[in-house]
């Protein structure tokens, strides 16, 4: 068996990973390690909570004493760090918490490996600390040039992570992984936004003239990656991680419309975000070369989201009725058509 410290694996793309190894392979042991913040969700995994590969450990990535005990109650293999404060607004607002957990936790849970030992080390970033590309595509060794607090905290963390494994040698590979969408996405990002207030009949705030361009990645798509990642990906490397689907945030929104059968007038063209990236762009070839595409089609999968969402209401329901709207409302209600 090999035990993997999953860090942020209430969260969206953390419990999807969580639920994907669980299933797919026998020989993996999963220990969770989740602050519960607004975005930590433990019906997120009620499904596996009895799993007996599965424990859940409630806690913060910069607690140094209880990250050692996690470290010397048993051996860990591999870390996966998901733990992130993760909405560009949020940093907009208050950065603090994007600087202590994204910068100042990933070097604990550095320090732990490093003391410990692993066998590898994988930190999850994102596309967004290149910043917006004009033109082209950023492959891994493009300049990086994070415009908002989120992605230069991301960015931090990305390389804190690289220089451990040049000066202590941990065995680390980051990945930049683009737009995720998918089951259990907290509604305040566009994609499960844009589909919980369409089916309340609330307007679409769609920022600025809705042209912004992403690549979107099913989150199932990127679980299969970092897996891939684990197995065959080599320490000190970065790898781009992409859906091959590149569209602008006003066709994703018709889209969605479009499978709910509503009418474009739904949509809200609101005061854009300060600083907002234009485009980003991936180019994920290295990953090609080492043997990993995308297998999700962007539109059955989006449909398959919808769907998730339209049968899991009690969800999303709850989070926007309570502290999420009361987030909106104090941050945003200039900008948004919350009824
Ligand atoms: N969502 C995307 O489209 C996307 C794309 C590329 C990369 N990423 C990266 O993937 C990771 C996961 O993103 P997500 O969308 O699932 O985020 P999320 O906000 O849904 O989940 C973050 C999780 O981390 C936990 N957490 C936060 N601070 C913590 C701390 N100090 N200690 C322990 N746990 C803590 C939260 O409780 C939550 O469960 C992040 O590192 C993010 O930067 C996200």
């Amino acid at each position: 068996m090999k035990n993997y410290l999953v860090t942020g694996g209430l969260g969206f793309i953390g419990s999807n990973f969580v639920r994907y190894i669980l299933t797919e392979d026998e020989t993996v042991k999963v220990i969770n390690l989740d602050k519960m913040t607004y975005a930590g969700n433990p019906e997120n995994l009620k499904d596996i909570e009895h799993n007996e590969n599965y424990s859940f450990v409630k806690g913060d990535i910069c607690d140094r004493d209880l990250v050692e005990k996690i470290f010397s109650d048993q051996k860990i293999d591999v870390v996966i760090n998901f733990a992130a404060e993760s909405h560009v607004d949020r940093s907009i607002e208050d950065a603090a918490g994007f600087i202590k957990t994204d910068i100042e936790g990933v070097w604990n849970l550095l320090e732990k490996s490093k003391k410990y030992g692993v066998e590898r080390f994988i930190q999850i970033s994102t596309d967004e600390v290149y910043g917006t590309i004009a033109k082209g595509s950023s492959d891994e060794s493009y300049p990086l040039l994070p415009s908002n607090p989120y992605s230069a905290s991301k960015a931090g963390g990305d390389r804190l992570a690289y220089s451990y494994f040049v000066t202590h040698k941990i065995p680390v590979i980051v990945t930049r992984a683009s737009n995720n969408y998918g089951c259990y996405q907290y509604p305040e990002k566009m994609i499960p936004l844009f589909i919980t207030n369409a089916l309340e009949g609330q307007k679409l705030p769609v920022y600025g003239d809705g042209k912004q361009m992403r690549d979107w990645l099913n989150v199932i798509d990127h679980c299969d990656a970092i897996r891939f990642i684990i197995e065959n990906g080599v320490p000190g490397e970065t790898y781009n991680i992409a859906g091959n689907c590149e569209k602008m945030n006003i066709d994703v929104t018709e889209k969605i419309l479009e499978i709910l059968g509503l009418e474009k007038d739904l949509m809200s063209f609101i005061e854009d975000r300060p600083g907002h990236d234009r485009r980003y762009s991936l180019n994920a070839d290295k990953l090609s070369l080492l043997g990993w595409k995308p297998k999700k089609q962007f539109h059955s999968a989006l449909e398959e989201t919808v769907l998730w969402y339209k049968n899991n209401e009690n969800w999303w329901k709850r989070l926007k009725d309570e502290e999420f709207k009361e987030y909106y409302k104090k941050n945003y209600g200039y900008r948004m058509d919350i009824k």
